[in-house]
């Protein structure tokens, strides 16, 4: 019997890290379930037993930046393989907490890795499953760094990118807006920094447009 012959949606969620990102994940699942969809919530990296244990290592241990990179996109290749393309063909909403954007903004502008290896590495590992739609939370660096740095006050213990300089999150955010800037039927900019009763708001009539 064939259930859903039309592709799913594709969305993913980015930005800084402390921009709110993960606060909204979990009321788009419900929101996005609330209508009635068959909602895959994932992450990268993460989302297959080979990229959640990349993501320890990512996330932990020093390394080369190039070596970061070609580490985010072997996660990313499994997650396409196992969790993504069979969601998308079955007809469900994937919804995808960081993606190649992210490469682009933390590997690309943080760490200044050739932007020729992230295009080659795309292309070998997703060319045609690309986001439908992306939901950019956006702050300046110095809100994010506040955000954090009461979080492990509340004794959170921030990963290898939390602790990065205010430098290096000036560099990821503007690499995330210049790429909203040259494809803005796909990004959609929020601006994280407001209350979050007025972010619900702008979610909320992001999710009824799909
Ligand atoms: P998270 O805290 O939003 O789960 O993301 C994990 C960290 O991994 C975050 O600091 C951003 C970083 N990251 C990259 O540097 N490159 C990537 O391609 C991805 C997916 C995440």
């Amino acid at each position: 019997m064939t259930r859903n012959a039309q592709r799913g949606q594709f969305v993913t969620l980015e930005g800084i890290d402390g921009a709110g990102k993960s606060t909204h994940a979990a009321w788009l699942v419900e929101a996005l379930r609330a209508r009635g969809l068959t909602v895959v919530a994932t992450r990268e990296p993460g989302g297959t037993r080979i990229g959640e244990a990349l993501r320890e290592l990512l996330l932990r241990q020093p390394m080369a930046h190039d070596t970061e990179a070609l580490l985010m996109f072997a996660a990313r290749r499994e997650h396409v393989l196992q969790v993504i393309e069979p969601a998308l063909a079955r007809g469900d909403l994937v919804l995808c907490d960081r993606y190649t954007d992210a490469t682009w903004a933390y590997q690309g502008g943080g760490h200044r890795v050739s932007k020729s290896l992230i295009a080659d590495l795309e292309r070998h590992v997703h060319a045609g499953c690309n986001p439908d739609l992306t939901l950019l939370f956006d702050v300046p660096s110095s809100v994010s760094r506040d955000r954090l740095e009461r979080m492990r006050a509340l004794g959170r213990d921030l990963d290898k990118f939390e602790l990065e300089d205010a430098g290096f999150f000036d560099r990821v955010r503007d690499a995330y807006l210049e790429r909203a800037a040259a494809d803005p039927s796909r990004f959609r900019v929020i601006d994280g920094g407001r209350p979050l009763a007025e972010v619900r708001a702008e979610l909320a009539r992001i999710v009824s447009a799909l």
